[in-house]
């Protein structure tokens, strides 16, 4: 298959609306990572998304709209209930995945046979532009092959899928540059099953208490039921080992220097990288975490390029603000190899 590249303009949007709407598979640019999308409505089209990322069938996806009205509209949940209302209401258009009870429309391919369904109305104008050419929602996770780092720009999505996927649509760089935060209200009390761009604080002030998934912080036991099932997953995993250092600028910088080789890399901080020894990416400033997200992926993507490097140290923020999703992800990539240097 030969993978068509969409500009953003008037003919090329419409394009991708076409593609869609006919079963095609289109990576679409939103704010948070570029997205792989299908005609959440067309259990087919929305297959062929599980086999071109090699996604386990059982893990869902997340329903974009382009207006609040899409939900009532194309019959999308079972319930609309007042928290939801009130989250979609502050945070829409935005990176906030609310999770709902399904409506009869949600085919299980997109739920993965769970009687909830994830909804997002993303923020991105040509996101929106698509969705509404298409005239359906669109299912779409994240345009990477499963496994490796998120997508934040069409180069990223190119290479895991170029062949792949009838096109993908150049929208630019994805501002936030993590995936979106993903609450759940179909519990009694609600839940945050993934930090991202709109943070526990924030919502809060919207619905008061949250619960924090254990998943958030913790890698999950081998037979417990993943309230999310991408949790369950080793996600955003580079060639190389990553390990976490917590610990403070000094500690940080001996460590790594006293295992500085070749092989080795430091995912670090501006204020790191005139002491270290080793090959240094940094993700920004130590405060900036808007700066940390938008970076991450793009600086685990170069790593991956350069094939001497086998191990990264990297530093490690603290889990609070849009920190709490930097550092979901970073242990994500470092399948929780955590180290206190306090401690060694
Ligand atoms: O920012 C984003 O959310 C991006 C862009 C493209 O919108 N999409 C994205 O999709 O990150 P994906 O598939 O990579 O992540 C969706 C997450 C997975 O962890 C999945 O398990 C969870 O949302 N999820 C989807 N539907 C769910 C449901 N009904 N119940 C619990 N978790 C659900
Ligand atoms: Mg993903």
């Amino acid at each position: 298959m030969n993978t068509l590249l969409l500009k953003d303009n008037e003919k090329d949007i419409e394009k991708a609306g076409e593609i869609l709407a006919k079963g095609g598979l289109v990576g679409i640019p939103t704010e948070t990572v570029y997205g792989l999308a299908a005609n959440a409505l067309d259990g087919k089209a929305v297959e062929k998304v599980f086999k071109a990322k090699g996604r386990p069938m059982d893990n869902p996806l997340i329903v974009h709209i382009q207006d609040i009205g899409d939900i009532e509209k194309f019959n999308l949940v079972s319930e609309f209930s007042g928290k939801a209302k009130a989250l979609a209401e502050k945070f829409w258009p935005g990176p906030l995945t609310i999770i709902m009870p399904k409506g009869k429309a949600i085919p299980d391919e997109v739920s993965a046979g769970l009687d909830t369904v994830a909804i997002r109305l993303p923020e991105h104008q040509v996101a929106r532009k698509i969705i509404k050419a298409a005239n359906t929602p669109l299912a779409a996770p994240s345009a990477n092959i499963s496994g490796s780092p998120s997508p934040t720009s069409v180069k990223h999505v190119l290479s895991d899928l170029d062949g792949r996927i009838d096109a993908v649509l150049d929208g630019g760089h994805s501002r936030v540059g993590l995936e979106s935060t993903v609450i759940t209200v179909a519990t009694e009390k609600p839940r945050l099953l993934r930090p991202g761009g709109v943070t526990l604080e924030q919502l809060e002030s919207v619905v008061g208490e949250v619960d924090v998934d254990e998943a958030v912080f913790n890698k999950l036991g081998e037979n417990v039921r993943a309230s999310s099932p991408g949790m369950k997953y080793k996600h955003y995993a580079p060639r190389a080992s990553v390990i976490l250092l917590v610990g403070s600028d000094s500690a940080y910088r001996d460590y790594v220097n006293s295992h500085a080789d070749y092989h080795v890399a430091a995912l670090c901080y501006d204020s790191d990288i005139s002491g270290l020894t080793v090959t240094t990416f940094s993700m920004g400033s130590k405060e900036d975490y808007s700066t940390q997200a938008h970076k991450l992926f793009s600086s685990l993507r170069k790593i991956d390029k350069e094939e001497r490097i086998t191990v990264v140290y990297a530093r490690c923020p603290e889990p609070r603000g849009l920190g709490m999703a930097v550092y979901n992800r970073l242990i994500r990539a470092a399948g929780f190899e955590v180290r206190n240097l306090e401690e060694v």
